[in-house]
């Protein structure tokens, strides 16, 4: 694991930008695991900025969305896919054919699951995921307590998930089931970063970092992964020894 950090959340974003570029001027056609949130949101925008900018041809990468609320609708703000596709997606002006979401509203969620699994499989896995922390630990929707052994799965949401992901929406909304990446793909993708800004952060990144290694705190993953970077402002490092 290799940790850096930042004085602030702008020169952080700014460093998650250019990694995510590097990685595609690596290799055109790579597959881009990317979380929603407030944590990223920067960093895209500073993305999509670089790559108009410097005409970087990004017309043959893949990108997959971590996770999404189970029965929310992608038309609502504060879905997964609505943030990536406003963001992101929609500015970059990606083909529908190398973006790949899960559907939050389908019949069959399991069918999702599986479909997931099998594009990552067909694509010869993730090269880069870009991921941020929850106040539980989490990943994606990898609440406490999951196997590090899982493909993409269906989670009960922790409490903390239910109530801190209120922030997303602008009305009271029901919160009881993720559908997410699992562990193991975050494990075998190429390269995991992993982000983390602002005080609120700084116990849960103590932990994950610093504490021994626990299915209890899905982030301290980032211990053993062996390409795994973490990127930090100097607030959510402040906990750190
Ligand atoms: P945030 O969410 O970036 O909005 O803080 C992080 C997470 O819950 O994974």
């Amino acid at each position: 694991m290799n940790l850096e950090i930042f004085d602030t959340y702008e020169i952080l974003s700014y460093n998650v930008a250019e990694q995510i570029i590097s990685a595609i001027i690596k290799k055109p056609e790579a597959l881009i695991c990317l979380a929603a949130g407030d944590t990223p949101k920067r960093s895209y925008e500073m993305l999509v900025q670089e790559l108009k900018a410097r005409k970087i041809d990004y017309g043959k990468v893949h990108f997959i969305g971590l996770d999404e609320w189970i029965g929310i609708s992608p038309e609502n703000p504060g879905s997964c896919q609505f943030f990536l596709r406003q963001t992101l997606l929609s500015p970059l002006e990606i083909n529908a054919e190398n973006i790949h979401l899960f559907n939050a509203m389908a019949e069959d969620i399991h069918k999702e699951c599986e479909k997931m699994d099998n594009i990552i499989e067909q694509l010869g896995g993730i090269d880069l995921i870009v991921v941020g922390i929850g106040m539980n630990g989490h990943i994606g929707f990898n609440e406490p307590g999951v196997s590090w052994n899982k493909n993409s799965h269906i989670a009960n949401l922790d409490e903390v998930t239910q109530k801190v992901g209120q922030k997303y929406f602008s009305t009271q909304t029901q919160l009881t089931q993720g559908i997410t990446i699992g562990l193991k793909q975050l494990l075998n993708a190429k390269t995991a970063l992993l982000l983390a800004n602002g005080l609120k952060k700084a116990s849960i990144i103590k932990k994950a970092l610093e504490e021994e290694m626990t299915e209890n705190i899905p982030a301290s993953i980032f211990q053993k992964h062996a390409n795994g970077l973490v990127f930090l402002d100097r607030e959510s490092s402040s906990g750190l020894s």
